[in-house]
């Protein structure tokens, strides 16, 4: 028995020996993408750091920085360039990266291109090649951080494999396609800080496998649509700052991963819906500068949890929920220029908060006020 294994164990070390021989031997780069390659070059200038030094010799998938290669046949899977980041390239250089350029179209001849990162290089302006829907294996496009312009490619549903789109930090406009909401394995988006315009598209709830959606920073219209209260994995949702009308849809009070919900600088009105307030898992809430109104739901429980509720900047009215008592933790609590009235309750969390959390009301009173109840 152990002679077995011991004779196992050899013919698997062979084995390994043998792989990681023919892992030499690794396929050359594909001369094709070694042409589209160099034409990507052409279209970018790196003043200060050199990225492309590197970019020499016949075969860009041995020591061409960031780039990468499937071994099985010398096809590019992966351009990885940061412009911010701890990569020895960038410390030695002892600053962060600026490119100036676009993005050439000759990116789309690489189409075996798992994943595209051209992060953080502040300059890199010009569209999103459009013909980028014709990579029919990307993973990841992450663009965040340049200078570009344009809009969101009208086909990019038809990368249906993506599972990261960032281009956020950057000056995109138009609208969000509606195809976008076809990319059924999407799980982190992040268009924040541009110029998009438009409305959320209805379906945007198809989105089942999203865990992140931060579009905040826009110029986003329309009502928030329900289907995104049904998205079960969504934890992080941020559409703050904003042109975005109408109510908070109920559905949001039970989504069952949420934790963090930004929805700042909006127009929302009408009520703030109790589930949401009252649930268990959600410990960032900023609901902002929006002409919500009503009472304040009185809804917090042991299972209230909140690192940050703010509520301020809106026309809420009633008095400060009595429940805020029993929740488990407030650290920061913003009720600031509303309408509220009547006796802010003794005891915690209200007594580490400050005078300002409860500033320009109509007739609030009591600790940490200097106004005493009458
Ligand atoms: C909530 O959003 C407002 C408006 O965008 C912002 O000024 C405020 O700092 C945010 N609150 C917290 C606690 O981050």
């Amino acid at each position: 028995m152990a002679s077995k294994q011991a004779c196992d164990l050899l013919l698997f070390s062979v084995f390994l020996v043998a792989s990681t021989a023919a892992g030499v031997s690794a396929a050359a780069c594909s001369a094709a993408d070694q042409a589209a390659l160099q034409e990507f070059r052409k279209g970018l200038s790196d003043p200060y750091i050199g990225v492309f030094s590197s970019w020499t010799g016949k075969n860009c998938c041995s020591n061409w920085y960031g780039v990468a290669c499937d071994p099985t046949n010398g096809r590019v899977t992966d351009i990885t360039l940061r412009g911010e980041s701890e990569d020895p390239i960038l410390t030695r250089a002892g600053r962060s990266g600026l490119m100036i350029g676009r993005i050439s179209s000759a990116i789309c001849r690489l189409d075996s291109l798992t994943a595209l990162i051209i992060a953080d290089w502040k300059q890199i302006s010009g569209p999103i090649p459009a013909c980028i829907t014709s990579l029919p294996a990307i993973r990841i496009l992450d663009l965040v951080g340049n200078r570009l312009t344009g809009s969101l490619p009208d086909g990019i549903g038809k990368l249906s494999r993506l599972t990261v789109l960032n281009v956020a930090d950057n000056q995109i406009s138009g609208s969000l396609p509606k195809s976008l909401t076809q990319i059924t394995g999407l799980m982190h988006l992040n268009l924040g800080n541009n110029r998009i315009s438009g409305p959320i598209p209805s379906g945007f709830g198809n989105l089942k496998m999203l865990s992140r959606a931060l579009l905040g920073r826009n110029q986003i219209s329309g009502q928030i649509p329900a289907s995104i209260g049904y998205m079960n994995r969504l934890a992080d949702l941020d559409l703050a700052e904003n042109k975005i009308l109408g109510e908070i849809p109920a559905s949001f009070g039970s989504m069952p991963v949420l934790s963090s919900l930004y929805l700042d600088g909006n127009r929302l009105s009408g009520k703030i819906p109790a589930g949401l307030l009252g649930s268990k898992g959600l410990g960032i809430l900023n609901l902002s500068r929006n002409a919500l109104d009503g009472d304040i739901p009185d809804v917090f429980t042991s299972r209230s949890y909140y690192t940050s509720l703010d509520l301020s900047y809106n026309k809420l009215t009633g008095d400060v929920p009595k429940s805020l008592l029993t929740a488990g933790f407030v650290g920061h609590l913003d009720l600031s220029h509303n309408h509220l009235c009547g006796r802010i309750p003794a005891g915690s969390p209200f007594d580490h908060l400050e005078a300002t959390s409860f500033a320009s009301n109509d007739c609030l009173c009591g600790w940490p006020l200097p106004t005493a109840c009458q």
